[in-house]
């Protein structure tokens, strides 16, 4: 039986999202497990060419980028395209891209909505679905043959404020045990839901309001973007685990409506 090294070694991870945040750190950990990495961006490819290059430096593995909107399903038959084209195979995809828009729900019309869906939810659909043949080689190769979605906890409880980021992610939940079942025995798919990780873009990590969200966590602190980097790790390299969720949260999920 082969082991988590043997089951990345040689094999290549496609990150959506992968070139900055929390995508960044998911990148940095598959390319320290011995894969290579492909980064795809949206708009921020500056961050992702970066981040292509602090990999293959850092760690000697290929990597490249890859630009697509996620929101546009042809482009993402086109990423799939050009992943298959250039890097010859896929072994593990982590659909990491999301967007993050907050809004009460009376202000949650139409295209508001379906914006969140059309990222958070579709797109992670269409990608598994682009992805089935190169993850079915990887699995008749030995490969890893993971799919690995990051969902949070908006999809686990509800927020105030989040209706439609909220239902997106409990879709991509939902989807991740679908697509375990339909897709086993040669696809594995798992998610992660990471909690308090990096406060959102623009606001800093040292402030008061952010280092107060970690005291009211079980383990009294904020996570770091490695703590995920190494979950989706396991996961993509897990060979007995499938439809399974990770919480990477500090114990913010035990919490109810009870603080602390
Ligand atoms: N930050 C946290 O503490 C936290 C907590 C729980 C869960 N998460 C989850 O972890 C993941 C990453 O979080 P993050 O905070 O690092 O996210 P972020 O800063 O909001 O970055 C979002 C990423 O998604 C990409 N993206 C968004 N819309 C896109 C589109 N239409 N087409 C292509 N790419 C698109 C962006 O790429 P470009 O910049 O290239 O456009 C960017 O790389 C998300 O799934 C998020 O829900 C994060």
């Amino acid at each position: 039986m082969p082991g988590p090294a043997d089951r990345t070694r040689g094999g290549v991870a496609l990150v959506t999202g992968g070139g900055r945040r929390v995508g960044r750190a998911i990148s940095e950990s598959l390319a320290a497990s011995g894969l290579a990495v492909a980064v795809h961006y949206g708009r921020s490819r500056e961050a992702a060419e970066a981040t292509a290059a602090s990999l293959r430096e850092a760690h000697g593995v290929p990597t490249w980028t890859f630009q697509a909107d996620l929101a546009a399903p042809d482009e993402i038959g086109g990423l799939f395209e050009r992943v298959r084209d250039v890097c010859g195979r896929l072994d593990v995809l982590v659909n990491s891209a999301a967007s993050f828009d907050h809004a009460p729900l009376a202000a949650i019309d139409a295209p508001r909505w379906d914006r969140a869906q059309a990222v958070n939810l579709r797109a992670p659909h269409l990608c598994i679905r682009e992805a089935r043949e190169l993850l079915a080689a990887s699995a008749a190769a030995g490969g890893a043959a993971a799919v690995v979605n990051i969902a949070d906890l908006s999809g686990v409880v509800p927020w105030r404020g989040y209706a439609h980021h909220g239902a997106s992610k409990a879709g991509l939940l939902h989807l991740t045990r679908c697509a375990a079942l339909e897709l086993a025995p040669a696809i594995r798919v798992n998610a992660v839901v990471p909690g308090a990780i990096l406060p959102p873009a623009g606001e800093p990590a040292d402030s008061p309001a952010w280092r107060a969200a970690g005291e009211r966590l079980p383990l009294r602190r904020t996570g770091d973007p490695a703590d995920v980097g190494a979950a989706v790790v396991f996961l993509a390299t897990a060979s007995f685990v499938t439809g399974e969720v990770l919480f990477v949260d500090g114990g913010e999920h035990l919490h109810g409506s009870n603080k602390r």
